[in-house]
């Protein structure tokens, strides 16, 4: 069995983190997301995964090699221009051997990749798409189908209050090698509004398979923050220990400014009148410095915050600073190497980092 993950993305939401490092290697709870996909995909038991990629490819082709470290062969096929989620799809045909799984770069779930591939071979249609149900499906692609599970029609972004269903398109899909035929080459084709709707049109068996899994795109800074609660909540499980997990968690046992959860990857330091938590992810090499505050915040690797500086529900990038007394206002995403001076006040939902990082 093979799967194609979609990595070409610019990530756009994600800015400026998305300067330094491209939407699937950003990191979830200090490991690389894509990392966590794989490993995802191994426990279902596939070892052949194709990679259509196009924005910074060098990060991930560097993190992953041939595979080999992960068990797995890991093919690589570079677009010079962005093709869209079909169009990548056509682009990668030569390396198909048979049905495949189809994953978007930035969905965060706890599906069942074995249960969706029986589902799929029991109703034997061109392809099944996974479905969650959400309570406001207007930012998404909302999927119709009967009793049966066969789809009827899709709705992209409906507007509010005018959606057909809950049920939105959750970006798994397990596709039979002719879909690729149903897909023109060599431009942009988006398999959501285009592929799927044209198969329907045609008459093709489309089929919805519809979970109550864990589920979360992470394309936007509120989702990313939001996907590190439930992973260090356990909402969405990732094998954490509870409470206060991670390479570094020894160095804060005890620590008596520590609200939990919070993880800590090697080599953290926390001043011991530093307050930290809950909701809170340090990245290997991070710094605390005194009576500094952070709650509710991921920072990535080697972030050295200073003495009395405060930051909520802020993503901090590798290799930044914040200055002594700096307050970081809620919402706010700073991108890589970035010097926040001392007593910087930053409002809330600041986006600081060029591109070029
Ligand atoms: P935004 O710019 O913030 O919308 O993010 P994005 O560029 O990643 O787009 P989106 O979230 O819609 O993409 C969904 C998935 O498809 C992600 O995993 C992307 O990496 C991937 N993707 C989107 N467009 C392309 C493309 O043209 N080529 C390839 N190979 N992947 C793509």
């Amino acid at each position: 069995m093979q799967a194609i993950v979609l990595v070409g993305g610019e990530g756009t939401r994600l800015r400026p983190l998305t300067y330094g490092t491209p939407k699937p290697m950003v990191p979830i709870v200090n490991v690389p997301f894509l990392a966590r996909t794989i490993e995802r995909l191994y426990d279902a038991g596939i070892r052949d995964v194709i990679f259509p990629a196009g924005y910074m490819p060098e990060a991930i082709v560097e993190y992953f090699g041939d595979g080999s470290r992960f068990d797995m062969r890991i093919t690589y096929v570079i677009e010079e221009t962005p093709l869209g989620t079909a169009g990548a799809l056509k682009n990668v045909a030569h390396h198909i051997t048979g049905a495949f799984f189809v994953l978007n770069g930035d969905v965060l779930t706890s599906l069942d990749l074995r249960a969706m591939l029986a589902y799929h071979r029991a109703k034997g249609g061109l392809g099944t798409l996974h479905l969650i149900e959400v309570e406001d499906p207007s930012a998404f692609g909302c999927v119709v189908h009967d009793a049966d599970g066969r789809i009827a029609s899709f709705v992209e972004t409906p507007p509010r209050g005018q959606e057909p269903t809950n049920a939105i398109n959750a970006g798994t899909y397990l596709l039979e090698p002719a879909v690729l035929e149903a897909i023109p080459a060599g431009r942009n084709v988006s398999i959501e509004r285009e592929t799927f709707p044209a198969l329907l049109a045609d008459g093709r068996r489309l089929y919805a398979y519809t979970t109550q899994d864990y589920w979360i795109d992470l394309g936007r800074p509120e989702h990313y923050l939001a996907a590190h609660r439930d992973v260090l909540s356990g909402a969405m499980p990732l094998a954490l220990e509870p409470g206060l997990s991670g390479a570094g968690a020894a160095a804060l046992r005890g620590h008596p400014g520590v609200t939990l959860p919070v993880h800590a990857g090697e080599d953290v330091r926390v001043d011991a009148s530093a307050k930290i938590g809950p909701n809170v992810v340090l990245g290997r090499g991070c710094s605390i410095g005194p009576r500094a505050t952070v709650r509710d915040s991921v920072l990535w690797e080697r972030v050295e915050v200073g003495a009395e500086a405060s930051l909520d529900e802020a993503i901090v990038a590798s290799g930044t600073s914040i200055g002594a007394r700096a307050q970081v206002g809620r919402g706010s995403v700073i991108g890589h190497d970035v010097r926040v001076p001392a007593g910087a006040v930053l409002e809330p939902g600041s986006r600081v980092g060029a591109a070029g990082r």
